[in-house]
Parts: structure tokens; sequence; C-alpha cells
């Protein structure tokens, strides 16, 4: 989808991120990176609004985060508390942060906001480099679900009112791993269309991105409140360590 950068993101969807949001898991997420991150110096790749590290940073964790939007760290600086956490404007890709970390995690499918395998693996590698010996790396992703997409699209109704309708729209690319996803939403007033490309990957990949990275997988989780993951799973937590 040419046009679409890394911060084209946040200029779209910032201004009501938390609003349609909420994945309805972030009590339970903030809980399980408590106690994994401990007393850890942690970084958040793709830190948005602050949805996980403002509450994190208000239980007392050191939290630093990067983000390429300054629409969506803007509104991370409203929230109570949200104005002294360290947020560093750039390519999640890059890593480009001073200092090393003991804890790093990239959480709510963003791996997939970088479009090609190679931005992925770069991510894995660059986060790897900033972690101490005994750092650990978080990912948080659904499981693709291909059955979906019937002939490589989908459309789907979200939402109908008296006076407007929010349709979602999908193009697949199997080969690619990528869906170019349009988002328009109908109103008296006009049309708004907010457009996603992601490249999706399934666990096993993910795993290899993070071999490559010289990290190993710790633990792997169906849920955030430790379910174990299964054939069946529709999204993963998995953990990472530095290899042995
Ligand atoms: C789905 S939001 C997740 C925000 C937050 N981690 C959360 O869980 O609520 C995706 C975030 O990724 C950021 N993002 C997308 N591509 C990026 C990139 N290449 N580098 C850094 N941030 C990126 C967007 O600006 C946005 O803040």
């Amino acid at each position: 989808m040419k046009g679409f950068g890394p911060s084209t993101f946040g200029e779209l969807y910032a201004e009501d991120y938390d609003k349609w949001n909420d994945p309805g898991t972030t009590d339970e997420a903030v809980d399980l990176l408590w106690e994994i991150a401990a007393n850890r110096k942690t970084l958040e790749l793709a830190i948005g609004t602050g949805r996980i590290a403002v509450p994190l940073a208000q239980r007392g964790l050191e939290i630093h985060g990067i983000d390429a939007s300054p629409e969506m760290v803007a509104e991370l600086r409203k929230r109570p508390g949200g104005a002294t956490i360290p947020v560093s404007i750039g390519d999640m890709a890059d890593v480009d942060i001073d200092g090393s970390f003991d804890f790093v995690f990239l959480i709510f499918n963003t791996l997939f906001n970088l479009r090609s395998q190679n931005d992925q693996i770069r991510c894995f590698q660059n986060a790897s480099t900033r972690l101490n010996e005994s750092g650990l790396f978080l990912i948080e992703a659904y499981v693709p679900d291909l059955s979906e997409f019937v002939d490589g699209q989908f459309v789907r109704t979200r939402h109908v009112g008296m006076n407007s309708a929010f349709v979602e729209t999908a193009v697949h690319d199997a080969a690619a791993q990528t869906v170019e996803y349009q988002r328009i939403h109908m109103t008296e007033t006009g049309t708004r269309f907010r457009p996603l490309p992601v490249r999706y990957a399934w666990p096993a990949e993910i795993d290899l991105m993070a071999k490559l990275a010289g990290l190993q997988l710790k633990d792997r989780w169906g849920s955030w409140t430790r379910a174990p993951f299964t054939g069946t799973s529709k999204m993963h937590v998995s953990l990472y360590e530095k290899s042995k």
C-alpha cells in the first residue's frame, strides 16, 4: 500500500485510538507484564497512547518507549502519569535508543505493522542487541486465520446506524503473507477511509526470527492469563530469552 509509512498509523488513528481499540485484556496484560518485568528496566516498542506503559509506570516500573507517531505519543502525554515516560520517536525496526534493557516487549499484534519479513527480523535483531545478558523479549500477536478470506478478500460490516455504516474490507496476498485493510466509515456528512496494511506471521516463523536474533522461546501462552497455547488458540503471548 503506497503512501503508508511508519507514522501513518498515528496520523489516521490517534485521535480516537483509545475509544475504538480496547481489546478487553488490558488489565490482564498489565498484570502479567508487571510480573515478568519485576524490577527490570523495560522498553515498550510501539508504545502508542500508553495503554499499557502508563499503568506499568504507575506501579513503579522504569519504562521507556519508542513509537513512530508523534500523534500517538501526544495522546500518551495527556494521560495522568504519561508526561514523564521517556519516549523516542522512531522506527521500532531500528530500535534506535541509548542504553540497554532487561525487558523489551511488543504487543497488540504490532510486529505485523512491519510489512516485510526483513523489517520484522531487523526488529528482533535490534531489540536483542539492546537486551542485557539475562534480558527477556515478549511478543503478543494473533494466530493468522485465513478462513476469513474468500477468494483472497472479505467485506464485513462492523456497525450500522440510522445514518451511518462502518464497513471493513480486506485483500489478502497469501504469498507475501500480507493483508491490506480498508476501514470505511460512512455518515451523512461524508466518507472516511482508514487503511491498515499488515504482514502476518505464524508463531513458528516468529520463533525463527527470534532464533536469528539470538533469542529462544522460554514460554508461550494462549492468553494473558497464561492459558495453555494449543492448536485452537487465537493468539499467543510469547516470551523469549537470550539463547544459551
Ligand atoms: C496497535 S497500536 C499499539 C499501541 C500500544 N502498544 C498498545 O498496545 O496499545 C500500534 C502502534 O504502533 C506504532 N507503529 C506502527 N508502525 C511503527 C514503526 N514502524 N515503528 C514504531 N512504531 C510504529 C503506531 O504509531 C501505534 O502507536
